[in-house]
């Protein structure tokens, strides 16, 4: 009996140790099964009418990369993080990701904003962060972890104000207004006063608002009264549809320029007849001709009913460039047999190291993370005569 329990514990302690063993050797082996990529955007809160676009742009990634063979035969597997429409949703969900689902890199957050807050956080944990929307000035100097495939505002922005000098040779005076409380549309706003004053155009005013706000006549009669020609708006989509809105209640006539956070057809609901003519630059064109836009757009469009967006078109842009970088990194070094940690830093490694075939167009980055794309776009906003639908058309 004693001989038979010396026996029976002897044999358990051995199994233990060969699971402990195999677990410690093979660190990563649920990548056999999957490899789980974090996207952390907006799924609630305003900031949702631009990251409601970013959930479908991974998940037809997940879906279309997953079709293609994913990663050399390992399928990917996008985990979606709600960073709601503050700082602190975004550092709760790039924890979340970081430490419980152990993503491999993130695709995230959708603001600028919560960049500056949560990408630090990425950064310490040595996670590679592509920004899909994130356009401020500094982002990819946030950490060596941190790039964005989302083109800055100095890089975006000018195209805007340009077309409009094309549609409007004659303009001048030119307000411009931008929300305070938003590193993006601070950033933005300042690429756009810059553009005025090289393109010999007269600053006639800086009006400011909260992205919260709801109401902007104070703002709007001050630079009414004083006759620009043109108007541009730094803002999130609720607070800058109203605000052109509003502008337009109050009787201006001329052109309006929106930024980037107001690239989307969600702001149709809130500007409804009053968006039509709104010019938004776009670093996404629809008719690009290359065969991963093909293949996109027609997924996009047979669920959606309309053309892919520009935030649905970089969110699918960051999946593709961890799936290809893995894929490259997968076949020097099987990723199988790296810890995660290796894994992140070699992953950082050869991200910034090649270049991409993408849906914006060739891309690669610098050294800082910083996005290499050639081609920017401008499109006008045209709403049919009830106000509810509209689509965006590129300009020439
Ligand atoms: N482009 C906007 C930002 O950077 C959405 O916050």
């Amino acid at each position: 009996m004693l001989k038979k329990n010396i026996y029976l514990i002897f044999s358990a302690f051995l199994v233990s140790s060969i699971v402990v063993a195999c677990t410690q050797k093979n660190s990563n082996s649920t990548f056999i099964k999957n490899i789980p990529i974090g996207v952390a955007v907006a799924q609630t809160s305003n900031v949702a009418l631009l990251g409601q676009e970013q959930v479908i742009g991974s998940k037809i990634a997940e879906q279309y990369f997953n079709q293609q063979q994913g990663v050399n035969g390992i399928p990917i597997k996008i985990i979606l993080q709600d960073v709601a429409g503050d700082e602190q949703g975004a550092i709760n969900a790039f924890n979340t990701l970081i430490n419980k689902d152990k993503v491999v890199g993130i695709v995230g957050p959708s603001l600028s904003q919560q960049a500056f807050a949560a990408d630090p956080i990425a950064q310490r944990a040595k996670v590679p962060v592509l920004g899909p929307s994130n356009t401020a000035k500094g982002i990819p100097q946030i950490g060596d972890y941190i790039a964005r495939v989302s083109a800055p505002v100095a890089e975006v922005a000018p195209n805007a104000v340009k077309k409009a000098l094309e549609i409007n040779p004659d303009l001048k005076k030119v307000a411009v207004f931008f929300a305070q409380n938003d590193a993006f549309s601070k950033s933005e706003s300042e690429t756009f006063q810059e553009t005025v004053k090289t393109q010999d155009l007269e600053l006639i005013t800086v009006q400011k608002f909260q992205t919260t706000d709801t109401d902007f006549q104070t703002q709007a009669t001050a630079a009414i009264n004083l006759k620009p020609d043109l108007i541009i708006i730094s803002g999130l989509a609720a607070d800058g549809g109203n605000l052109v809105k509003q502008l337009r209640e109050l009787g201006y006539q001329g052109l309006i320029i929106g930024g980037n956070g107001l690239n989307t057809s969600n702001i149709f609901p809130v500007c409804q007849t009053k968006c039509d003519g709104l010019l938004i630059a776009q670093a996404y064109n629809p008719e690009l001709n290359n065969s991963i836009n093909q293949a996109f757009r027609k997924a996009y469009i047979a669920e959606n009913k309309q053309e892919p967006p520009q935030f649905t078109a970089q969110a699918f842009t960051g999946v593709q460039v961890f799936v290809e970088a893995l894929t490259s990194l997968d076949g020097e070094t099987p990723i199988k047999d790296l810890s995660l940690g290796q894994l992140r830093t070699k992953l950082r490694d050869k991200i910034l190291s090649q270049s991409y075939q993408t849906v914006l167009g060739e891309i690669y980055f610098t050294p800082e993370g910083e996005i290499i794309q050639k081609q920017f776009y401008v499109a006008q906003i045209k709403m049919d005569a009830d106000g509810k639908n509209g689509q965006f058309t590129f300009l020439e």
